[in-house]
């Protein structure tokens, strides 16, 4: 559904995007992991047709960015980074005037419904929380049934509430086939979220799989454990895969002396800092 090929793109003399390559295919929810400023933003940007004057190739739905194409507003749905709603006009009011300009859209209360707003239908976006804003923003990119979503950070600003309500909708969506890419720096909706994941860092894209090959490939298991000595408490660190050889640890499981005993697995972003020698956050 999207293919990248040799991405590059620059704000000014100085190159930013570089050496961007990936395919999504149909169905599939692709993630952009990446600490603020890493270029997330601008990359969805290119794919939307938003920022032009890129090089390299760019393929959406079928569609050649570089030629301009209506078609393309008709099949992807673009939740950006800040709310764009009309404050004088009610939720729904907003969402009516957005699917009219769609040749094709959809039923405006189940929408409403699915984000808990149907209730504030037709209060004036001016009077909405910045968590309904996003929300109502949010439904903005399905009013006309796109097959291509790109959310840019879906649950940030959000409660813990209704970044899940948030989350569901996307699996859901996914399930209905809809291919989805979206941008986050928050570790645990990668890889909730996404079956693979392109960690981006100042422009480049520096590695691309799913969060679970991420995690095996890079990083190691470990288990932590603690006995008492001579009064004293100690505590050993060993990798998951050499417990085994451990003879102290063996010897204090046969003789049931072990105080604790914890295993912890790297996070994505353990990975993340391992790979690129930055923070998410
Ligand atoms: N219109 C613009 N003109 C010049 N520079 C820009 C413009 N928009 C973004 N930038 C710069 O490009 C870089 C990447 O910005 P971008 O918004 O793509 O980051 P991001 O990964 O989405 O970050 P965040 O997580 O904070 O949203 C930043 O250094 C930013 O200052
Ligand atoms: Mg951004």
């Amino acid at each position: 559904m999207i293919h990248v090929q040799d991405l590059q793109f620059s704000y000014t003399s100085h190159p930013f995007i570089a050496d961007i390559n990936f395919t999504v295919p149909a169905g599939e929810i692709f993630g952009f992991l990446g600490p603020s400023g890493a270029g997330k933003t601008t990359i969805q940007k290119i794919l939307t047709g938003l920022l032009t004057g890129f090089k390299g190739n760019v393929e959406v739905g079928g569609i050649d960015l570089r030629k301009s194409n209506r078609d393309l507003y008709e099949r992807i749905g673009v939740d950006f980074e800040f709310p764009s709603l009309y404050e004088k006009l009610t939720g729904k009011e907003n969402l009516k005037f957005f699917a009219s300009l769609y040749k094709h859209h959809v039923a405006i209360d189940p929408l409403l419904e699915s984000v808990g707003l149907i209730n504030d239908a037709d209060k004036k976006v001016s009077a909405y929380s910045k968590g309904m804003k996003s929300r109502l923003d949010f439904i903005k990119a399905l009013v006309h049934d796109p097959d291509i979503l790109f959310l840019d950070e879906p649950t940030s600003g959000l409660d813990p509430s209704n970044a899940r309500v948030m989350k569901n909708i996307i699996l859901q969506l996914k399930a209905n086939g809809k291919t989805i890419l979206l941008t986050t720096h928050n570790m645990y909706d990668a890889t909730e979220l996404c079956d693979r994941v392109a960690f981006i860092v100042d422009g480049k894209l520096v590695a691309l799989d799913t969060p679970h090959n991420l995690i095996i490939s890079h990083g190691a298991s470990t288990v932590r454990y603690s006995y008492i000595s001579e009064g004293e408490e100690k505590t050993i660190t060993t990798a998951l895969d050499k417990t085994g050889t451990d003879a102290l640890l063996l010897q204090l499981v046969k003789e049931n002396r072990l105080s604790t005993i914890h295993s912890s697995e790297p996070t994505l972003n353990d990975i993340f800092s391992f790979l690129t020698g930055r923070e998410l956050q």
